[in-house]
């Protein structure tokens, strides 16, 4: 696997088959981070947290603006949505300050989790198939090119000898991450 979130052949996938496939990946890394311990548990929640600032940034840069204006009462539906990824990200940002040693690391993980799965949950409900039947199928495949280019900028499981500039960026907070994922994503859309 050389990106976040999503293994091998996606040629043809659209934008929504590729978030969906990240969400799946998302509630898998939460069970495995829960579920192990020692290099298993720590490889687990790096892969977790940088895969998250790829997703939320994706959507945020992608899919929330073409939801916005193309689906019924797109502003309140996305605007739902942010106030959820804001509250995410706060609890991820307060989990990667204190570090997965922290006492309460799995009390706090368990609320993540909620909040994350919930937050897909509607999404897929009441944006994704929305935005499925409003769009042109050529136009939301198109835009799998930005979601694979954000994941192309910050691999989760780097392979050794390409590692450089990522070991970086993965040991960096999630904001550089963020950025770096919001800049490629902007190169990849721009006209
Ligand atoms: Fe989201
Ligand atoms: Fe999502």
């Amino acid at each position: 696997m050389t990106a976040a979130g999503t293994d091998g052949a996606t040629e043809g996938m659209d934008v929504v088959d590729l978030l969906l496939a990240q969400h799946a990946r998302i509630e898998e890394l939460f069970r495995t981070v829960a579920s192990s311990d020692g290099t298993a548990r720590r490889d687990a929640w790096q892969e977790l947290v940088t895969l998250l600032a790829v997703h939320e940034t994706a959507e945020e840069e992608i899919v929330h603006p073409l939801a916005r204006g193309s689906i019924d009462a797109g502003n309140d539906v996305v605007d739902a949505r942010l106030a959820e990824e804001r509250q995410a990200k706060e609890l991820l940002k307060d989990l990667v300050d204190d570090g997965i040693d922290a006492p309460d690391f799995d009390v706090r993980l368990s609320r993540l989790k909620t909040a994350v799965l919930e937050h897909a949950t509607r999404e897929e409900r009441y944006e994704f198939v929305q935005l499925r039947a409003a769009q042109p199928a050529r136009r939301l495949v198109a835009l799998a090119a930005a979601v694979r280019a954000a994941e192309a900028v910050a691999p989760t499981r780097p392979h050794p000898g390409v590692e450089s500039a990522t070991a970086n960026l993965l040991l960096g907070p999630p904001v550089a991450v963020v950025d770096a994922v919001r800049n490629a994503i902007r190169d990849a859309t721009r006209d």
